[in-house]
Formats: structure tokens, sequence, C-alpha cells
């Protein structure tokens, strides 16, 4: 038998998971738990980095988030579900990665200058934020993965982490694989005003919605544009609702509206109101897990400590390894 190949992947704790989270990231790692030995972890120092001024949020953000992932599936018994902060060796192997990373590397990395302009309202000429894809390479290269599950903005990072290995290889010996990024193709689900789904935006609807919640947001999406009255025909090839429809709706359903709607037999709100009802009844059983998380917590602590030993356990190995490389 072939030993499984390694993969991780983290999430910064900025809010409740919403359907853009599911989507783009979080069912594709449920996926890969029986194929990959899978490590999947809150990256809560992350966090830090852009929300150093507010930071009251980030260790409940950081529970409820994998109250979240439990809810949907990810699972302690096949995976090491672990939080970044309390493996302090990742700071450890961060301060060594920086000696050895050119400081061109970060600064002329994409992801880095889009979002210095994209978050302008925050002050981010900081040393840890320019350093983020540092930390990033020390939580991937700790556990020796080879491969890291992203979305296409985190490709450059990956990038940067096969730099950095590569570097500290030749400098100390090969202690590290070059891991590859793992893109999978995902839904292209958009929240509710058609901009990418954001907490930020406010335009996203979160797996723990209520069904209210779901109902009100879902009248509030933007649909074919085009489409201005009832008697207009509609285009749902262009329509972010019918995407829901082909996630949530059984397709039989999918295909007699995709036919009303070009025809103009149905009317958005009728549409909508299908929608949401299928949505609800697909959050059920995830929110059903998270209610019964939410009522044990002590099992929730166990949880997160099993994980957070078992990474230990690796960090610590990886460390004494990356010492004796450096003689310190
Ligand atoms: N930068 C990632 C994001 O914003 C989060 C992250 C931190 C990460 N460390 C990681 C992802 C290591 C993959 C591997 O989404
Ligand atoms: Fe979109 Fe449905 Fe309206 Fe057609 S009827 S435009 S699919 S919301």
């Amino acid at each position: 038998m072939t030993k499984k190949k390694r993969i991780l992947s983290g999430m910064r704790p900025t809010g409740p998971l919403h359907l853009g989270n599911y989507h783009g990231a979080l069912a594709n790692w449920i996926k890969m738990q029986d194929q990959y030995d899978c490590f999947f972890f809150i990256a809560d120092w992350h966090a830090l980095t852009s929300n150093y001024e507010e930071t009251g949020s980030i260790k409940s953000y950081s529970r409820e988030m994998m109250i979240d992932w439990l809810s949907v599936g990810l699972s302690p018994e096949k995976s090491t579900l672990f939080v970044q902060s309390a493996i302090k060796e990742h700071a450890e192997l961060f301060l060594y990665l920086s000696m050895i990373t050119p400081v061109p590397w970060l600064e002329r990395n994409p992801t880095y200058k889009d979002q210095v302009l994209q978050l302008n309202n925050k002050d981010l000429s900081t040393f840890g934020f320019l350093g983020y894809p540092v930390l990033q390479a020390a939580d991937i290269i700790m556990y020796k993965a080879n491969g890291v599950p992203v979305g296409i903005d985190q490709v450059p990072h990956v990038e940067i982490t096969r730099e950095i290995a590569r570097r500290f290889n030749h400098l100390y010996g090969r202690i590290f694989p070059e891991p590859d990024a793992i893109l999978t193709k995902t839904p292209k689900i958009l929240g509710l005003d058609r901009r990418k789904m954001s907490k930020s935006y406010d335009n996203a609807i979160f797996l723990s919605d209520s069904p209210d919640a779901v109902a009100k947001k879902t009248s509030r999406m933007i649909t074919d544009p085009k489409r201005a009255r009832k008697n207009d025909p509609g285009n749902p090839a262009v329509c972010n609702v019918f995407e829901f429809h082909k996630l949530y709706s059984p397709e039989a359903i999918g295909s007699e509206i995709d036919q009303s709607c070009r025809q103009a037999l149905i009317g958005c709100v009728e549409c909508k109101k299908i929608m949401a009802e299928n949505l609800v009844k697909a959050l059920q059983p995830f929110q059903e897990k998270r209610g019964y998380y939410l009522d044990n917590p002590k099992q929730v602590d166990e949880i997160i400590f099993a994980g957070i030993e078992n990474a230990r356990k690796i960090a610590r190995q990886t460390l004494k390894q990356v010492r004796d490389a450096i003689h310190i």
C-alpha cells in the first residue's frame, strides 16, 4: 500500500461561514478527506495581519469556524483539525524562513499588491502583512504537505512557498518537499448583489442563516439584469438565482424553470421562493449538527485539543530537524 499524500489548507477566521466558503473550498476539503492525509487549520495569526486593530472577535470566530467545519462534515476521525496559534512552532519556523526570504519576492507578490489596493481603508504597510506568505510557507512546509487545495488568489502564495522550500533545502539540506497548489473546479455562485460573496460586502448567505433570513436574502438577489418585467423573457444562463437552483433544486425543477423563465411563464419572485425552499432544506442537516455542537461544547473542546496534539507532534519533529540543519 502506498502512503496517502498529505494535503494541508487553512482559512482565516473572519466570521461565520457562508455559501461561498462552502462551495469554494469546504465542499472540496470534505471530499478530499477519504483520499488524502488531511490537515486543516484555522489561520488566526494570519487574521491578525490585516485585522491587527480589531482583534476582539478572532477567538470567538475561530471557535465558530471549527463548529461550522464539523457541522458540514470535516471529520476529526479522518483529518487533523487545528488552530494555528496553538502551535508556536509555526512562529519559530516563520522566523527561520524570514531570514532566507528576499524581500523582493514578497513585494512583487500579486496577491499582496492587490490586497493593499483593495483594503485601502487599512494601513497595511506593516512588516507582518508583507511577511504573510512567509508565515503561510511555514504553515505548509511544517507538515511537509505535498498539496495545498486553494483558490486561484492563493496560488502565488504556494509558489512563494515552493521557492522558500527550495532555498531552504539548498542552504541547509533537503528537508522539505515542494508543495503543489491543488485547484479544483467550483460552481460560480455569487453574492446577492452579484459581486464575489463576502461578509464584508454584506451580500452573503451564511450556512447558519435561519429559514427567514434565507427567504429575506434571496428576495434581495439580483437576477438576469435584462429582465425588467415579469412579461420579459429571462435568461437563466446569466442569472445568479439559477446557479443556486443548479446546486439546490432537483434537476427536473431546474429544467422546468429554465424553460418557464425563457418563455416568461414564471416570475423571479416565485422562482426565488422555490429556490429558497430548497436551500433551506439543504441547510437543515448542517444546522442540526451545528446545534448539537453548540449544545456540547466539551466535545468541541476535546476535538480541538486532539487536533492540536496531533499537529504539535509533527511540528516538533520538523522543528528538531530544522534546528539541527541550521545548527541552532
Ligand atoms: N492565506 C489563506 C487564505 O487567505 C489562508 C492560509 C493561511 C492558508 N495559511 C495557509 C491556506 C496555508 C493554505 C495553506 O485563504
Ligand atoms: Fe433568474 Fe428565475 Fe428570474 Fe429566470 S425567473 S431571471 S432564473 S430568478
